[in-house]
């Protein structure tokens, strides 16, 4: 077929911006060929480019050779038109459309390029499966949802940008190719040719350089900023994902909250529109563990934990009373009146859920008139079961669903059960947007694969003042100045205030097990810099990906990132990770002695 150029044909308007009140108008349009439907002597073309859709009509009117062309019109073929603007009459009128007051007649076509038929409509919302989207990710994204998605990012960053470049910050960037440091997820690395043996890291976060440009006077930084770590990918986690990152001198955590609570503000406001009300509510971790099972809950539903330990220490049912015995706990959920819906399969099925959060079982007692249903009953006394279900507060039509173990692992298994019972049940609400303040994290977890306690957050997160005596006697107990922010159950961002004392830091080193040597070995340059007076400082960094993602109403991290991974970390259209040449891993002086062919699972990823 022989294409047409573009001289002469200089755009006027995009497609999805003309309305009535354009009528009469000339207009020069160019885009994709969403559908041709031809009605017998009448030829409708839509017509769409990331603005929207419009109508072009062909019909007896049309100029002869213009008509027959736009009969040879197919999906997705790229096209400009010179037409005007009329106004359909009222039985014409599509209201389901941004444009569809109006229609194109048409005076001029050029048929700029063709198409094969693309293997999957180039329509919303398609039930295509992921690893085909990801393999022609580049028909993916015309579609108009992904557009929409990619276009809110875009606006969020700009939001972003005017917003913090008011509040005084600067953005600045920092190294990709840096160091790889202990402390964290896994690192990417990347080997130095001209130091053979040795390895930069990508960033897992600017953590270290926002704190140096503090040092350095910058007063308030801000980047948008890609971050990289080798974890299990989710629904909410990639290998590469976006920060937006900050870090302000002179500051409490009042400070930090106030100028993000701003933001967040504006960002949905000017993003998608939707009013948010500050301050938001804050929790801290003790008590959204106690009253959740989560250090992000999601308060768009109640059923909230219940502590029934005290009830059934002694009791006959060894597995509650041996839990508590253990210096774990027991505690419970009660699913308000849906006894009735938790029939045995179900239940079995929630008992095997609980399983994969490290649970051994669940027990249940369903409230039904005059009678209790329940395997566990016939251990308790009737004074214990009628003490657990006033203390869960639960009436005819209601079902108990309790957990016996370490606490750890209750919280666990009892706050994923609440939202997977509020998924299987439809129990939240969609339409809110609930933002919390988690503060007064744990500075420590014990890691039992290390066998010493880690970092919660990371190893420059400053201390309560009152806890910081017991870094060295009662670590668990110490609390940080950290805080995340939580909207509806998704941890959107994090941050600390951070230490500022080379004395203090050199401790925390050593409650995480360094030596003074291993800590100056390690993060000399920063005790080092420590010594050139650092202003006190914080900061906090948005997982970007998530807040857009949750302001286009996904459920997938992918959805508002162009190019992402599949479930093996591989970029399918791509296909990288790849093998490379053998000359290239001689300049690198690397042998590769693992070498699996994964080609196959590359093309065929899991879906997540
Ligand atoms: P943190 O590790 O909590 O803090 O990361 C900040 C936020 O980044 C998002 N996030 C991710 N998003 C997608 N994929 C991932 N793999 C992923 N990992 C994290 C989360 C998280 O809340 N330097 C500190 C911040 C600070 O203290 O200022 C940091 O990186 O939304």
């Amino acid at each position: 077929m022989q294409f047409e150029n573009l001289d002469g044909m200089k755009r006027t308007d995009m497609c999805g911006t003309l309305t009535a009140a354009d009528e009469n108008r000339e207009v020069v349009l160019t885009g994709w060929v969403a559908k041709n439907r031809r009605l017998g002597g009448v030829n409708f073309v839509t017509l769409r480019d990331r603005t929207g859709i419009v109508q072009l009509a062909f019909n007896d009117k049309t100029d002869k050779d213009v008509f027959e062309k736009s009969d040879r019109l197919k999906s997705e073929y790229v096209i400009a038109v010179r037409g005007r603007v009329i106004k359909r009459t009222p039985e014409n009128i599509n209201k389901d459309m941004a444009t569809g007051e109006i229609e194109v007649f048409v005076t001029e076509l050029r048929i700029l390029n063709a198409s094969e038929t693309p293997p999957f409509y180039i329509e919303e919302g398609i039930d295509t499966n992921d690893a085909l989207r990801l393999k022609y990710r580049y028909l993916d994204l015309r579609r108009p949802d992904m557009q929409r998605n990619l276009m809110l990012r875009h606006r969020v960053a700009k939001i972003a940008r005017d917003y913090f470049n008011d509040n005084g910050f600067l953005e600045i960037e920092t190294p990709m190719l840096t160091k790889s440091t202990p402390e964290g997820a896994r690192d990417y690395l990347v080997p130095s040719r001209v130091q053979q043996g040795k390895f930069y890291a990508l960033p897992q976060s600017p953590q270290q350089y926002k704190q140096l440009l503090m040092l350095a006077g910058y007063d308030r930084y801000f980047q948008v900023v890609r971050c990289f770590r080798d974890e299990d990918l989710r629904a909410d986690r990639q290998p590469e994902f976006t920060q937006l990152d900050m870090e302000l001198s002179f500051v409490d955590i009042d400070d930090i909250i106030s100028v993000n609570e701003g933001f967040l503000k504006k960002a949905f406001k000017e993003g998608i529109g939707v009013d948010v009300e500050t301050p938001f509510l804050r929790m801290s971790y003790s008590e959204a563990m106690d009253r959740f099972g989560s250090d992000k809950p999601d308060t768009r539903f109640g059923m909230e934990l219940c502590d029934i330990s005290d009830i059934v220490k002694d009791c006959g049912f060894k597995v509650f009373s041996g839990a508590v015995q253990n210096g774990g706990s027991v505690r419970c959920i009660n699913a308000k009146g849906l006894g009735s819906k938790l029939t045995r399969k179900t239940l079995d099925s929630l008992v095997e859920y609980v399983k994969t959060y490290r649970a051994k079982g669940m027990a249940w007692i369903v409230v039904e008139d005059g009678n209790l249903r329940s395997q566990i009953t016939k251990f308790l006394t009737d004074d214990e079961a009628q003490a657990i279900i006033e203390r869960a507060e639960a009436e005819p039509g209601d079902g108990i669903l309790i957990v016996a173990d370490k606490n750890e692992v209750v919280y666990d298994a009892l706050g994923n059960l609440r939202l997977e019972v509020a998924r299987r049940f439809d129990l939240i609400d969609k339409s809110k947007l609930n933002f919390l303040w988690v503060t007064d994290f744990p500075l420590f977890e014990y890691s039992e694969e290390e066998d010493r306690y880690v970092a919660k957050h990371h190893p420059f997160t400053h201390p309560v003042n009152e806890d910081i005596d017991k870094l060295e006697t009662e670590p668990e107990k110490v609390r940080a100045k950290a805080y995340d922010i939580i909207l509806n159950g998704n941890e959107i961002g994090g941050g600390s205030l951070r230490i500022y004392n080379s004395e203090l830091q050199e401790k925390m080193f050593k409650a995480l097990g360094f030596s003074h040597d291993e800590a100056w070995e390690r993060f000399g340059y920063l005790l080092e810099a420590f010594k050139y007076g650092i202003p006190p400082h914080g900061g906090l960094a948005y997982g970007f990906d998530r807040l857009v993602m949750i302001m286009a109403g996904c459920d997938s991290i992918r959805d508002v990132i162009p190019f992402p991974k599949a479930q093996t970390a591989s970029e399918i259209m791509m296909k990288s990770p790849s093998v490379v040449d053998k000359a290239q891993l001689d300049e690198l002086g690397i042998t590769v002695t693992a070498a699996e062919d994964n080609d196959e699972e590359k093309e065929n990823p899991e879906n997540d």
